[in-house]
């Protein structure tokens, strides 16, 4: 029954989408003649702030631990199961049967944050009547649902140990039935009676993306492990981030990073809330914390240090997002929330104080003696509505002021509509809905207040059944909302996607920007949508004005000033968000009277289907196509796909004709 229900409405979907996509062929070739102007005016323009276009990254679907942080061992300090004995060392695994091996915890760590550790006691011997199995006995780690071992690659692994007796422990990278051995090396000593932190380089011989770490030994003994770690050796910038995924963001060249939540900041409660101060310092000697909210645990080798060294390898402003004695089921009082005030202070101090500074000596002490450039908070994720979210603010914002006058703080609190009854810099919007309400959203901050603190749109996104995982029709509405975030960045200073990154193997929410795991990575068409937006931050927004009745069209146009070459380029943009055809006819006026557009290039979002998604084996089914524009001029006719975005991007030059970057098929790069 319930077989023939699912087929049944299988069927019934695929005819839908069937006669849609026929509907939108015949619609199409019936409108190819629609003809829509649209007219630039090159001659002036507004600046566009430097700022707009950043990320938001929060530590959900696994995004950080098991994501962008490149530690391979999951719980490797064995405290997921929490504090207390006997814990839950999943996702460890042991290897042997009871007859040769027993493994337990118990609280004899030299660690005192994190005061578990594993109690491995050998059973089998190499000599006797209960001898080993060959390859030892031991305990494994599979990682996030496996570790990438690549072949050639080396990776540290670090071990605190502990011994009664001489040990002889074999450290090894197999892959997940333990077959196929990629690299190992033995730990021998003779004396490790006090903890010992013991290192050591693998070079994998082989490639597996389903690897597993695991530590056997063959002699009788006990023998304790505690903070067992195995990390590339290449990451980025040598700060400890996964490369590739890293890569995809300095692609979209981020203005800021929103971090690290959220409601991950929140917690469910408060005591499962993110704490900067336990985030911090030698990663041996971090607790760890369970994220209520998304439900996983996470051993905070990701924190708040490592934010800031993104953000500045990055090159984006680092945007910390606090705690501010407010959870999402607990609140604490206002007239006790000074210790929280006092977090928050701290953890400036933290990112900004003089290396001899009570916190800003730990930053020195962990390699970075120079301030981090923090200067904006938000205080709190979405929790205006909370009985304490007022009095707690004004405690933080006067503390943070008065400390930091130059600190831009920013509220929960929508300022869009009224006006805040607090000051603030910037106030949060976030928006999750429907393409068609998000499409028509590029119209939201026309009518917004132009005084008073600035809009920060730190989370936007389609959601529902019109984004799946990430669809084409999720894209295009959002990029229509941020054209009209262009066009109003006046008074929108900031905008992010959100949530960035999902581990496959865990999707707490759909859609996502980059889906990953342990070894693919694709952008879905939103990721995409982002690239065209890259050149916006700082660029000149010019006038640009469509000449048509349809409300299925929204345009921008800016020029920008390449870093790279110094050159100036036009860009205009154009989301068709109907299922027709449209002829754009674009003229450019205002161009002094020897300028010339040339060596141009349109590239296009679009698909054949509205629903199409990419995935691990087919990455970029929907993603930007770009080819030469030949006809570039001050007056030239563009057809634009339905359901579409459309970036044209013009050289332009006083005197003679150039062609920038002509390597004209290249699909995705844009
Ligand atoms: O982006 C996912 C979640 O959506 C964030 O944690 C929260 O701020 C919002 O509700």
């Amino acid at each position: 029954m319930g077989f023939w229900k699912a087929s049944c409405s299988v069927l019934l979907v695929c005819f839908f989408v069937g006669l849609c996509s026929m509907y939108q062929c015949s619609a199409a070739e019936a409108d190819a003649n629609q003809t829509v102007n649209l007219i630039v005016n090159a001659s002036s323009g507004r600046p566009i702030p430097e700022t707009l276009f950043g990320i938001f990254f929060e530590e959900i679907n696994h995004a950080g631990a098991g994501g962008i942080w490149a530690e391979l061992v999951s719980n490797r300090g064995f405290e997921a199961g929490g504090q207390n004995t006997p814990s839950n060392i999943a996702p460890w695994s042991v290897i042997g049967d009871q007859s040769s091996l027993t493994v337990s915890t118990d609280r004899s760590s030299c660690f005192d944050r994190n005061k578990v550790a594993l109690r491995m006691h050998v059973l089998c011997d190499s000599e006797g009547n209960n001898i080993c199995p060959a390859g030892g006995v031991g305990i494994y780690n599979p990682g996030f649902w496996g570790m990438n071992i690549e072949q050639g690659k080396t990776y540290k692994v670090v071990i605190y140990v502990r011994s009664l007796g001489s040990i002889n422990v074999s450290v090894s990278l197999t892959s997940s039935d333990g077959s196929q051995i990629l690299a190992t090396a033995n730990i021998v000593d003779s004396d490790v009676s006090n903890w010992t932190k013991k290192e050591v380089l693998l070079e994998a011989k082989g490639t597996n993306p389903n690897s597993r770490l695991q530590l056997t030994a063959s002699r009788k003994g006990v023998i304790w492990f505690d903070q067992v770690s195995a990390m590339p050796l290449d990451t980025y910038k040598g700060h400890g981030f996964q490369k590739e995924l890293i890569e995809m963001l300095e692609d979209i060249k981020p203005q800021f990073i929103r971090f690290p939540g959220g409601c991950f900041v929140e917690g469910e409660w408060l005591r499962n809330a993110f704490r900067w101060k336990e985030s911090i310092g030698p990663w041996e000697e971090r607790p760890g914390h369970f994220g209520d909210v998304w439900m996983y645990w996470t051993d905070d080798g990701l924190g708040y240090f490592e934010f800031l060294q993104l953000s500045e390898d990055l090159g984006a402003r680092p945007i910390w997002v606090f705690n501010n004695g407010i959870s999402h089921r607990d609140e604490v009082d206002t007239t006790t929330v000074s210790p929280f005030v006092q977090e928050a202070i701290d953890g400036l101090e933290f990112a900004r104080g003089a290396s001899d500074s009570k916190w800003g000596s730990i930053r020195a002490a962990m390699g970075h003696p120079e301030p981090f450039d923090l200067k904006y908070v938000a205080v709190g994720n979405e929790d205006c509505r909370k009985k304490n979210y007022r009095g707690n603010y004004l405690e933080f914002y006067n503390a943070i002021k008065r400390a930091y006058p130059d600190i831009k703080i920013i509220s929960n609190c929508d300022g869009s509509s009224h006006s805040l009854d607090h000051p603030a810099d910037y106030y949060d919007f976030h928006i999750y809905t429907s393409a068609s309400h998000l499409f028509s959203m590029t119209h939201q901050f026309d009518h917004t207040s132009r005084s008073g603190p600035k809009a920060f749109v730190s989370e936007y996104a389609v959601t529902g059944k019109d984004a799946g995982t990430g669809s084409l029709l999720a894209a295009l509405a959002e990029a229509g909302f941020l054209i009209g975030l262009e066009k109003n960045s006046d008074i929108v200073e900031m905008a992010s996607y959100a949530p960035l990154f999902v581990n496959a193997n865990d999707r707490r929410w759909n859609p996502d920007a980059i889906v990953f795991n342990s070894s693919m990575h694709y952008g879905t068409p939103s990721y995409w949508v982002q690239k065209f937006f890259r050149e916006s931050s700082g660029a000149t927004l010019l006038d640009a004005k469509l000449q048509t009745n349809s409300s299925s069209l929204v345009a921008s146009a800016i020029t920008w000033t390449s870093s790279v070459d110094g050159e100036t380029y036009l860009k205009i943009k154009i989301v068709n968000f109907g299922n027709r055809q449209v002829s754009l006819k674009v003229s450019v006026d205002g161009l002094g009277l020897n300028s010339l557009l040339s060596g141009s290039t349109k590239t296009v979002l679009t698909s054949s289907n509205l629903m199409d998604e990419n995935s691990f084996t087919d990455p970029n089914k929907v993603a930007p196509d770009r080819s030469l524009l030949e006809n570039a001029d001050r007056d030239m006719n563009i057809m634009l796909s339905p359901y579409s975005l459309t970036s044209l991007d013009l050289l332009t030059e006083s005197n003679n004709i150039r062609m920038p970057q002509t390597n004209s098929s290249a699909r995705p790069s844009i």
